[in-house]
């Protein structure tokens, strides 16, 4: 492939338009500052793009790139050098990322030489409440209205560059509605965001990053429970506007002949399921059309409506592209690079490079029934509570069997208040390729026993001849950016099914909890891979789970900091530690788990976490990739944490 940096032709433009540093150009006879406004990137790119799969790639960074900057004399170039042949082994030793404000941090001139060689896509850090704050410089009536009428979307949080949905782990700073009554601060969010369009950006931000030990960040939509998306101090790579997709009639490899999709890395569930839609196939991915496909969905497992007859979203990968944490760019497949393919599939986000798309197969179009309904118990209600707990036991006791039908059943349970009932939501439960005649046939069984416990209900069947329909009618719209919420999860695997003692601790277990005031995000769901899918990190026990539940609470704004306390304390160290009593040896899933989860690595990665160690090692012996829970991250802290609660707002340091 041949190619020529988008870096490159801005430096030739540098050069014809007289640079006379790296900070001042003459342009007209007058020395401006260069900026992107000035210095305008060329905007096509001038190498045949027939040879590269998307425009992204068209610009990559090379050695040879590289020797011609160096050529124009352009200065610092050395800060966005690969690692020499055989210093991959060296490691920066002890001590923490270099920090704004110290010595060594990088000087305006530096960012801006990174800016201009990245044709403009630096962005410094306004937090997106900032247009709320009267004194931050940014202020904007009108759109800190619109950001706080719209701020539980999740694209208003995905299309800024920095935004995250759990706002918690920035330490709530800047928060819109706060504008009259605090100052907007930097927090937890990084200090820089490169807003990639291709490559070669990425590559010259790990190339810094790395050189000048800065803390780096990646950053998709923001949709991540545990903070992994943003930093302190931290330069930040946002991926979401790498936006391709590319259809692929029949793609080829040792383990599957057949149609794929070739995917940016800023493509969201809704972008793929509606490229599905107009391919006529059927995409795996999540339920919430705003989380990001190749991001940290595919990276973490990623369980879909149809995991328990297809799979997990890691099952479905075919190819990865990549920038390691050496800088270079390279494709990981059942062929090349395999340790990386094998460990980009389950082993988590930010971890062992950063992602710039992948290629994942889709199945044939099919029809999807089921139904949805609302069941609640209290006083204002014909359901009394010891009704509402049978009706959940009835459901919960056929588990294995729906799920071995192909059953995802996806449904929230909430205390209504205290001693006020429950409200249980099916949202929905349905079986790719079943018809609805037969899917009423699955559950008349469940639903006669229910008549007979005297409940009354309504269950709204649906039957569509594709997964688009079915997705976009039955599914909610999911709020995001809740303050003052933790969440964590455990996988129930299918022994807890096959003796009933075990089984009645188990529900008991649930319901205990539940009768504590957590929510239960509960999901029927099995994630054992196809016959044939190459091996993969996904953690084995989605392989053997037939639940899988999300367990949470929040406490109020005003609460004082031991109220806080005891709740973060209550569901790591009690809620939690039930469950895992109950799951010996079993685990949680990574990207809806607790941050504080002891033991991450066993519960997020099970028995392929020593490899994914090794694998981390290997690759990346500087700790150029950080995020909390993710593989090796135990090597590493964030300063001036609590033992019960780490947020994003500290320095990055070494044990
Ligand atoms: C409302 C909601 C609904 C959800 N529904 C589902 C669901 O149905 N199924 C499911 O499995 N999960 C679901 N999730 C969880 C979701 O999979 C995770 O939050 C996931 O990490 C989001 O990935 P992202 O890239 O969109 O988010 P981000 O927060 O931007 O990133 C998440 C992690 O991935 C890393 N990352 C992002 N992009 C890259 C890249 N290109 N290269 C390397 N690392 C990268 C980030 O550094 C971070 O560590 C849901 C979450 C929410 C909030
Ligand atoms: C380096 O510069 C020369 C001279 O301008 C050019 O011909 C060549 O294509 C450049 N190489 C790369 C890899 O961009
Ligand atoms: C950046 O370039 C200047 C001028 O060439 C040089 O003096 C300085 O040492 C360089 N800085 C770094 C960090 O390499
Ligand atoms: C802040 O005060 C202004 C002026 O009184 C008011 O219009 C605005 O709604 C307030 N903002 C918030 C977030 O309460
Ligand atoms: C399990 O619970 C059911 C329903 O509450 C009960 O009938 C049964 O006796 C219990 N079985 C055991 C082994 O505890």
């Amino acid at each position: 492939m041949a190619f020529l940096t988008r870096a490159l032709l801005l430096a030739s433009a540098l050069h014809q338009t007289g640079l006379v540093s790296a900070q001042t150009i003459y342009q007209n006879g007058e020395l401006l500052v260069a900026d992107e406004t000035n210095v305008a990137p060329a905007a096509a790119p001038v190498v045949d793009t027939a040879s590269v799969s998307s425009d992204a790639e068209a610009f990559q960074l090379t050695d040879a790139v590289l020797a011609n900057l160096t050529a124009l004399d352009l200065s610092n170039i050395s800060l966005f050098q690969f690692p020499e042949e055989g210093s991959e082994k060296r490691s920066l030793g002890l001590g923490c990322k270099t920090a704004p404000g110290s010595l060594l941090w990088p000087s305006k001139l530096v960012w801006k030489v990174f800016n201009l060689l990245a044709g403009g896509a630096l962005i410094e850090t306004v937090p997106i409440g900032a247009v709320c704050y009267q004194n931050s410089g940014h202020y904007n009536a009108a759109k800190c209205a619109d950001i706080i009428q719209h701020w539980t979307e999740s694209e208003t949080h995905a299309r800024d560059p920095t935004s995250v949905m759990s706002p918690l782990y920035q330490g709530e700073t800047c928060m819109p509605q706060n504008g009259n009554t605090s100052t907007c601060e930097l927090g937890g969010f990084p200090s820089y965001s490169v807003k990639a369009t291709n490559v070669a950006q990425i590559q010259l931000a790990v190339n810094l990053a790395r050189n000048l030990n800065l803390r780096l960040v990646v950053h998709n939509t923001g949709h991540d429970f545990l903070g992994k998306s943003t930093g302190a101090g931290a330069l930040s790579i946002w991926t979401h506007n790498l936006k391709s997709v590319n259809f692929i009639k029949s793609y080829s490899s040792p383990s599957y002949k057949g149609p794929a999709l070739k995917l940016g890395a800023g493509i969201q569930v809704g972008d793929l399921y509606a490229a599905a839609s107009k391919y006529g196939v059927t995409a795996v991915g999540g339920e919430c059309k705003g989380v990001g496909v190749t991001g940290g969905y595919i990276a973490g497992g990623g369980h879909s409506p149809v995991s328990s007859k297809y799979g997990m979203g890691a099952d479905q990968v075919l190819s990865i592209d990549v920038v390691t944490p050496n800088g270079r760019f390279v494709t990981a497949d059942e062929t090349k690079n395999k340790d990386l393919f094998w460990a980009i599939r389950g082993g988590g986000g930010a971890t062992f490079g950063v992602v710039t798309g992948m290629t994942v197969k889709v199945l044939p179009k099919m029809t999807f029934s089921g139904v949805t309904f609302t069941i609640l118990s209290g006083s204002d209600t014909d359901v009394t509570d010891d009704v509402f707990w049978s009706v959940m036991s009835a459901y919960w006791r056929k588990f294995p069997s729906y799920a071995a039908q192909g059953s995802y059943g996806y449904s929230t349970l909430f205390p209504r208040g205290p001693d006020a009932g429950y409200m249980w939501s099916m949202l929905p439960w349905l079986v790719p390729g079943m018809k609805l005649a037969d899917f009423k046939v699955m559950v008349a069984p469940l639903f006669e026993e229910w008549a007979a416990l005297g409940l009354v209900f309504e269950p709204k069947y649906f039957e569509h001849d594709n997964f688009y329909d079915a997705w976009s009618t039955h599914f909610p719209t999911e709020a995001v950016a809740n303050s003052n919420l933790r969440t964590a999860s455990r996988l129930f695997p299918s022994k807890n099914w096959d003796s009933e003692a075990t089984l009645n601790e188990t529900i008991a277990t649930i319901r205990g909890i539940i009768e504590e005031g957590s929510a239960f995000i509960g999901y029927n769901i099995n994630g054992a891979a196809p016959a044939g899918t190459p091996e993969n990190a996904v953690n084995p026990a989605w392989r053997e789970a037939v639940m899988y539940g999300i367990i949470g609470s929040g406490w109020a704004p005003d609460a004082t900091p031991q109220e806080v306390e005891v709740t973060n304390k209550k569901i790591t160290r009690d809620w939690m530690e039930r469950l895992r009593k109950i799951t010996p040896g079993g685990g949680g899933y990574g990207n809806e788990g607790d941050v504080m989860e002891p033991n991450f690595g066993q519960a997020f990665f099970g028995s392929n976490y020593d490899r994914l160690v090794r694998i981390k090692k290997a690759t990346d012996p500087w700790g150029v990739f950080w995020a909390p829970t993710a593989v090796g991250s135990e090597d590493w802290y964030i300063t001036g944490q609590e033992d019960w609660l780490t947020l994003q707002t500290g320095r990055l340091c070494r044990k």
